[in-house]
């Protein structure tokens, strides 16, 4: 079996387009705050995807500034814009993708019989307006237009037709064929993009694309089809987030193309050693656990337990894996730490992670290292990741949580006590609460009084055992802004208090920005 493609012609290239921050941001729950979106798109633009789709900049002031600044910092991606088939909405894209080296309009309209009717109320001849309109306003702004078919799996296939011969008229460089609701079958999706590229005029001139809704499990196995067919961009999300089901994983087109080029003989440009990373980061950005047994990034995709396995995947990795731990980025550890470990070695560890800290961030980041290993017996990767990408996020916290004391069990009334480093003073409250968390949150909140509403609180384990670092996860929400705070500790209850205070911090300076004067209790 041929596992690489050594030939790498321009007309097998599959375009990956990353809709992670928008169709992904879409979903509920999966909101990301304006600094890790551009830590996002940072990562997506460093792993060689093609297209990333930075927001809906009409959708809020938020969405806009994300997608400009990305648009600013992109160095290779080309930076992609929603819009509705409206002038407002396509002016204000071509706005804030102006500063990009490349940028790109994406339009779309609903084609499909419900959404023409129940949706905007148009016939036929109405939409078709709509569509060479659209294309045509963008195309004035900017030569790089892509049009999407909202709904176009269940669009009548001669109207289908027509709506892609407008778009190409007016402009399109890329038809973008959703599968908005995840309806179709893959043989099915294949035939639609089969049927397009005889069909209609002008179709060899243009990109055909994917966007592949996962509804019924099918979004990877319908964007290959597609693939298979002749489409040559694929629209994907990290962690294959997305509206409900999600879209088609970008981790799992990329490897599915990469491991298979035997079938069909197409690459992409992502580096995927990079892929382990970018999970990760987007499911700490958005506190969406990734399934243990999700392919390629799942914590037990390169697991083996089974003793025919493990004897197989010692004689021969090749008896039970298609492809190598290493080719999606998961490292063999090669620096074992724990509390013997100095500051060499330390030092070497974040290197060998992918971390550069400045001076007092690395003495800080030490400190706490030591102090974990001290009750931790082994300090493995992922505890120092939380542990510096704590010691990153709350660099600039003007609170910061020094102790806390908590009663908890079945007796009551739980208790915590806690002091906060605010500014430059200590200050010390103590709460009774409906258990220890929210004795804690609440002990928070009576020194910085603020109005935020919690909107998740989440505990996972770091790694194994009984003595794990406990990662929390904390939602504020307030004027509906979001912010997510993270802390991790081997008590869950000082996780905990860490996670709401990181939280908090990010309101404060937000608030701050927009009005100095921020109220804290004195
Ligand atoms: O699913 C869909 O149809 C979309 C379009 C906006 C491309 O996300
Ligand atoms: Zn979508």
């Amino acid at each position: 079996m041929k596992t690489e493609t050594n030939v790498r012609d321009e007309k097998d290239r599959v375009i990956i387009f990353d809709t992670t921050l928008r169709d992904g941001e879409q979903c509920p729950g999966a909101t990301m705050t304006f600094e890790e979106k551009l830590e996002v798109a940072e990562l997506l633009d460093e792993m060689g995807v093609d297209v990333i789709e930075a927001g809906f900049p009409i959708a809020s002031q938020g969405d806009f500034e994300s997608v400009q600044e990305i648009a600013r910092r992109a160095n290779n991606a080309v930076i992609c814009g929603l819009a509705r088939a409206q002038p407002g909405d396509i002016d204000r894209c071509a706005e804030a993708i102006r500063p990009a080296a490349r940028g790109r309009i994406h339009t779309f309209i609903g084609t499909s019989p419900l959404h023409r009717k129940y949706q905007m109320d148009i016939d036929e001849a109405e939409c078709l307006v709509r569509v060479t309109a659209s294309v045509s306003r963008a195309r004035g702004l900017t030569d790089d237009v892509e049009w999407s078919a909202m709904d176009a799996t269940r669009t009548e296939a001669d109207f289908l037709c027509r709506c892609v011969e407008a778009a190409i008229k007016a402009g399109a460089t890329t038809v973008n064929i959703p599968d908005t609701v995840g309806y179709a079958y893959h043989d099915e999706f294949g035939d639609l993009i089969r049927m397009l590229q005889e069909r209609v005029p002008g179709a060899d001139e243009i990109i055909f694309s994917t966007h592949c809704h996962n509804d019924l499990g099918l979004a990877v196995a319908n964007s290959l089809s597609g693939v298979s067919a002749g489409a040559r961009q694929v629209e994907c999300a990290v962690n294959g987030l997305g509206e409900r089901a999600g879209n088609a994983a970008l981790e799992e087109v990329v490897m599915a193309l990469h491991t298979r080029a035997d079938v069909m003989s197409v690459w992409t440009g992502v580096d995927t050693t990079l892929l382990t990373r970018a999970s990760k980061l987007v499911s700490r950005v958005t506190a969406f656990p990734v399934q243990y047994n999700k392919a390629i990034v799942g914590r037990n995709a390169f697991a083996h337990e089974s003793g025919i396995h493990q004897d197989g995947v010692l004689k021969h990795a090749g008896t039970f894996e298609i492809m190598t731990p290493e080719s999606v980025g998961v490292k063999e550890s090669s620096l074992v730490m724990g509390k013997h470990s100095g500051r060499h070695a330390f030092r070497e560890k974040l290197k060998e992670l992918g971390y550069e800290l400045g001076d007092n961030a690395f003495e800080d980041a030490f400190v706490r290292f030591k102090a974990l290993a001290d009750v931790k017996k082994h300090v493995y990767d992922e505890d120092i990741e939380a542990l510096v990408d704590q010691e990153i996020a709350s660099a600039q916290d003007r609170i910061r949580v020094t102790s806390l004391t908590v009663i908890a069990g079945t007796g009551g009334p739980q208790k915590a006590t806690i002091t906060l480093h605010i500014d430059d003073k200590q200050h010390m409250y103590e709460a009774v609460g409906d258990g220890p968390v929210d004795a804690t949150f609440q002990a928070i909140r009576a020194l910085v009084p603020h109005e935020a509403r919690l909107a998740l609180y989440q505990v996972s384990a770091v790694t194994e055992g009984t003595d794990a670092q406990a990662e929390v996860t904390v939602r504020l929400e307030a004027d509906a802004k979001i912010a997510t705070g993270r802390g991790s500790d081997t008590d869950t209850m000082v996780a905990s208090a860490r996670a709401y205070v990181s939280a908090l911090n990010k309101l404060l300076a937000r608030e701050a920005r927009r009005k100095p004067e921020t109220m804290l209790a004195s």
